[in-house]
């Protein structure tokens, strides 16, 4: 597994020592007792590239760090509980992660999440705008496709937008990919990369298995039924837990690595690319997402 979350972070794990990439970073999680963050949380706290862990949540946060900070890393972890701690858990924040939000019960699409979701990610990016305008904030709460949007316009009523600074965490599209092309083909996944690309709900997911590295080819039927299972995977999630939730183990890997990413391509290390729903002119579509480049402060460009 560490050698997907980062050259940098696995390397530096094995060793036990810090890297060369930014190793002083404070990274919030915003609704960090819940599913997915708290295992991203635990794997957050576990990489020397963090040295303050900001957890907030409406509830159960004062648990969840104490129960983190005994682990023998380097990161300084403090909970925060309920609207009136926000902003102290964002002064200085380098990345903001927010999960913050309810998940899928079965026969539920990701847009119905929407009544509930949008408000919530309203209220939490307009503290990052008012509190940390500076930092990268990246969004798992679903439904993607509108929150990113809704973070946007919550940024630039701030007067603090910065499109190259708004991520649509849909790292575990990729992650599912790569992980059932090489079920398929008998390959080690961590070697397998698919792009994926378009938006983050079934058929706006886009699975570019044509630029698979390493280049693999599967028969025309093959190839429709893996594209609508990576398409659909969060769904077969969703019905084997069976209302308890949807991806959460999955989703705080994907999360932690796409955080790592960052870290690493803040800290100055070159060709990091990461797939993210972004502000674009790719296409139509006013975000979409695609391969970026990942590079210090405002240098994103699109590969
Ligand atoms: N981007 C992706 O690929 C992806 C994958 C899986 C799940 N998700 C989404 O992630 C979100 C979280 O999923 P989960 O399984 O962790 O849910 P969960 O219910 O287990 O946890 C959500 C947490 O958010 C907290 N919360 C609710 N309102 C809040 C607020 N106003 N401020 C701060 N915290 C608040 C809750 O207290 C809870 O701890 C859902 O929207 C889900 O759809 C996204």
């Amino acid at each position: 597994m560490l050698s997907r979350l980062s050259t940098a972070t696995s390397a530096a794990l094995r060793r036990g020592i810090a890297t060369s990439a930014q190793n002083n970073a404070k990274v919030a999680v915003l609704g960090a007792s819940g599913g997915i963050g708290q295992p991203l949380s635990l794997l957050l706290k576990n990489s020397p590239l963090v040295s303050k862990l900001s957890l907030y949540d409406i509830a159960h946060t004062p648990g969840v760090a104490a129960d983190l900070s005994h682990i023998e890393t380097k990161a300084k972890v403090k909970g925060f509980m309920g609207p009136e701690q926000l902003p102290e858990c964002l002064k200085g924040c380098d990345i903001v992660v927010i999960p913050a939000g309810v998940p899928r019960k079965p026969g539920m699409t990701r847009d119905d999440l929407f009544n509930t979701n949008a408000s919530i990610v309203a209220s939490l990016t307009t503290g990052c705008a008012k509190h940390c305008p500076e930092a990268m904030i990246c969004i798992i709460s679903n439904p993607v496709n509108s929150t990113i949007p809704i973070t946007s316009e919550v940024f630039k009523k701030h007067g603090v937008y910065n499109p190259n600074k708004i991520f649509g965490v849909t790292t575990l599209d990729i992650v599912r990919a790569n992980t059932f092309v090489a079920e398929l083909k008998g390959l080690d996944p961590a070697r397998v990369t698919v792009p994926v690309i378009g938006g983050h709900a079934g058929k706006t997911i886009i699975p570019l298995i044509s630029q698979c590295t390493p280049k693999v080819e599967f028969p025309q039927d093959q190839l429709e039924k893996l594209t609508a299972r990576i398409q659909e995977a969060g769904t077969e999630v969703v019905q084997a837990k069976a209302g308890a939730g949807s991806a959460t183990l999955s989703m705080a890997y994907a999360g932690a690595r796409f955080v790592f990413s960052l870290l690493d391509a803040m800290g100055g290390k070159q060709g990091v690319v990461e797939c993210a729903f972004v502000k674009s002119d790719v296409t139509e579509s006013p975000y979409f997402s695609t391969p970026l480049q990942l590079g210090k402060k405002k240098e994103l460009r699109r590969t």
